[in-house]
């Protein structure tokens, strides 16, 4: 029972070999703890601080139970900040000791244990180890006194130190140099660019990441360093009264040589502009130019790191100042003369005569010529255009700056109109345009010859409307306007002719014949009139009717409607309505007609009876008289006259005037003239006066019809 227990386990155990490994004799076994400590741990904390100078021993000790006799093979491995930094095999069941000998600050880190057993492995808990205090760095340097720019060897030391190593080299507490390295010195090469004394230490910083150590300072070292017997020198000629055009030499060049083994180099500069380099002797030579008050000028000595300059300032007088261009006119129109001339202001006479200055126009293309020293003229151009001109003299070319002509079109004369409607009483716009002119255009509105208001049209959409009030129509005849958008004039425009719209007023409604002699069969005409500008819509009603009896437009003050034969049928309540442009509808009173019967219709029901007794007695005289005399005789004796007027002239010559004084409305009171849709307020031949009282509804009477 216990043997078939033993292979069972065996066969399990056997899967923890590794493939390829040795064939042996399988071995049961189980790691139980590994355990890492530090020794000596003085304090008993979980993470020792120690000294500098140490001897500390990490001790790893794994728990093993195994089934044979003898000690398994262990694979130990120390991890410092995660890598590993020593592995041991050991056949024993010693446990393992790894010797941090005179520990340093470097030897501080977490460090942990690894035991592995034919490929089955355990871990210790980690451990963190630190050490404190570093060694006094020492300095030396190989010289002690040195030449400016001169190098020398410095060497600083950490003594006993390990791991990685930053150097500081400091002059005062300046810091110099610095330098990693990962042993415990370091040496690098000084050089100094000031001459005096300098005090030079060093320092260092071990570093064991994330954190960093720094050492104390070292000891201070004296550096004495000479003065270089070597600068820079500058000359210049000539240095008094430069001119502009005048030629200036150069010379860069070293005081005085020492032997010495670097490199020098020279370079003369003009402000930031490099002129030219040497290593011995620098020689330029320039026209001087008068871009500012001075130029300055610089020679500079390089050598290694060391450098010395020398620098003068030269004051150039202009030869002639920067010409400036004109135009003439200052009000440029279009295909117009203009001229353009450019000038230099100031001369230095005592080197240029001004004759010897030479101007020109640019660009090429442009449309004048040059009629004199720097006079050019022409015709204006139809579009903006940018001029620019230069003067020129000895070698020296001056340029103006660009100025651009805009040549503008000449107003043209502008025209005058109402805008929208003029209509006494209310607010009239007057609208001033011209058709052509460059903006911005000012336009004045002249009442008479009186300045009413200016209007300045700045952009193309923009309007000259002004706003005025009338009191009479012909007020408004009295306006023009003038625009300007020069110091030229232009002829104003013509006076305003517009049509002044008069509200609508003193509607009437005239009948004839009078509403109360209206007869059946009459010739009924109902005349509507007003005061007011036409055109003119007129619209008749009967009281009790909405749509209207009749409607027209017409470009008189009044319009009738007429009914050719009224009946009985037609008696009832009448009224008109009046429009025009200018406002809202006006009404006339109401009249009234009552259509009386016909007066033969009465004369008939009266005397039928006389009448068949008359034709009766008349019938035998006729038989009596037949036989005495002829026939054409008695016919002609029997005839009958109409009793009605039933042609329109015979109408119109029924209507009358209305006197001034009895009716308001006098220019715009109708004459009929008996012809269908029309009046007229004029003079006729055949015109009646009127009856008195038209205007409160009475009616002009047709003559008696029977
Ligand atoms: C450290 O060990 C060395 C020999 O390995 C020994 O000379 C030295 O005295 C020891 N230091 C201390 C502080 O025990
Ligand atoms: C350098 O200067 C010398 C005189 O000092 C002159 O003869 C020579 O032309 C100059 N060279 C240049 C490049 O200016
Ligand atoms: C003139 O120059 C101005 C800038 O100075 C530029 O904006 C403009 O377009 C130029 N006009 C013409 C017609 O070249
Ligand atoms: C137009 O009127 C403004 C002031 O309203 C004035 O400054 C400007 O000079 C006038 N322009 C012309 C061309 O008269
Ligand atoms: C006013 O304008 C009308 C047409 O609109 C024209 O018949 C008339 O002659 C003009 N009057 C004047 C004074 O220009
Ligand atoms: C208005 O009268 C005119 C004649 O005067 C006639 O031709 C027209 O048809 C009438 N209109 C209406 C709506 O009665």
């Amino acid at each position: 029972m216990g043997l078939l227990l033993l292979t069972l386990a065996s066969a399990l155990l056997s899967t923890y070999v590794p493939a390829g490994s040795r064939v042996e004799a399988q071995r049961l076994f189980t790691i139980r703890a590994v355990s890492l400590t530090v020794e000596p741990h003085p304090d008993g904390t979980r993470d020792p601080v120690v000294t500098r100078d140490t001897n500390v021993t990490l001790r790893c000790q794994a728990v093993v139970s195994s089934s044979g006799p003898e000690a398994l093979v262990r694979k130990y491995t120390i991890y410092k900040d995660g890598s590993d930094v020593y592995t041991k095999t050991s056949s024993s069941s010693e446990d393992l000791l790894y010797p941090l000998p005179a520990a340093r600050v470097s030897n501080s880190g977490k460090y942990k244990c690894e035991v592995n057993i034919e490929g089955k492995s355990m871990a210790s808990e980690s451990r963190k180890l630190t050490v404190t205090g570093l060694s006094t760095p020492l300095l030396h340097l190989n010289k002690g006194v040195v030449t400016e720019g001169e190098e020398l060897t410095a060497r600083c030391t950490a003594p006993g130190e390990t791991g990685s190593i930053f150097f500081y080299f400091y002059d005062d507490t300046k810091e110099i140099q610095e330098e990693r390295v990962n042993s415990n010195q370091v040496e690098v090469r000084l050089r100094f660019s000031s001459a005096g004394i300098h005090r030079i230490h060093c320092a260092y910083t071990v570093l064991i990441t994330p954190d960093s150590f720094k050492s104390q300072e070292s000891n201070t070292v004296v550096v004495s360093v000479k003065e270089l017997s070597i600068s820079p020198v500058l000359e210049v000629s000539p240095t008094d009264q430069v001119f502009e055009g005048d030629r200036l030499d150069l010379l860069c060049t070293l005081r005085s040589f020492v032997h010495n083994t670097e490199k020098i180099q020279l370079y003369l500069s003009q402000g930031t502009q490099l002129l030219s380099t040497g290593s011995t002797r620098v020689n330029h030579s320039m026209v001087a130019r008068a871009s500012g008050p001075t130029l300055s000028f610089e020679c500079r000595l390089e050598m290694g790191p060391l450098f010395k300059s020398a620098t003068k300032t030269i004051s150039v007088t202009e030869l002639f100042s920067v010409p400036t261009l004109r135009v003439s006119p200052a009000e440029v129109f279009q295909r117009e003369a203009m001229t353009l001339t450019c000038r230099s202001e100031s001369v230095a006479s005592e080197r240029l005569d001004r004759k010897e200055l030479v101007y020109t126009l640019s660009p090429p293309e442009n449309p004048l010529v040059a009629v004199g020293t720097g006079v050019f003229s022409g015709k204006a151009l139809q579009f903006d255009f940018n001029y620019t001109c230069a003067a020129e003299a000895k070698g020296i070319k001056k340029f103006s700056q660009t100025l651009t002509v805009r040549p503008k079109v000449l107003v043209s004369v502008p025209k005058i109109s109402v805008y929208g409607k003029a209509v006494l009483g209310q607010p009239i716009q007057i609208l001033c345009h011209s058709d052509a002119g460059s903006l911005p255009i000012n336009y004045t509105l002249l009442w008479g010859y009186d300045e009413v208001d200016v209007r300045s049209v700045r952009l193309p959409f923009d309007k000259a409307i002004f706003t005025v009030s009338i009191t009479k129509p012909e007020e408004l005849s009295k306006y023009m306007c003038e625009a300007r958008n020069s110091k030229k004039e232009v002829p104003p425009s013509k006076r305003l002719n517009a049509t002044v719209i008069e509200p609508l007023t003193h509607p009437t409604l005239t009948v004839i014949p009078k509403p109360d002699e209206v007869s059946e069969g009459d010739h009924l005409v109902l005349i509507c009139g007003v005061r007011g500008t036409p055109p003119v819509t007129f619209k008749w009603y009967r009281v009790g009717t909405i749509e209207p009896l009749n409607f027209t437009t017409t470009d008189n003050k009044h319009k009738d409607y007429q009914i050719p034969r009224v009946s009985n049928d037609d008696s009832g309540t009448y009224y008109c309505e009046a429009y025009n442009s200018a406002n809202g509808m006006v009404r006339s009173e109401q009249v009234t007609i009552q259509v009386r019967m016909a007066l033969w219709k009465k004369a008939v029901i009266g005397g039928v009876g006389l009448l068949v007794a008359s034709l009766l007695v008349l019938g035998v005289c006729v038989l009596y008289f037949r036989s005495k005399r002829g026939k054409r005789e008695a016919a002609a004796e029997l005839s009958v006259k109409p009793s009605i007027p039933k042609s329109d002239d015979s109408l119109a010559e029924t209507l009358t005037h209305d006197s001034e004084a009895s009716h308001a409305p006098t220019d715009a009171a109708p004459f009929y003239d008996g012809k269908e849709g029309r009046a007229t307020n004029g003079t006729r031949d055949s015109v009646a006066p009127p009856p008195a009282d038209l205007s409160n509804g009475s009616s002009y009477s047709a003559p008696a019809s029977v």
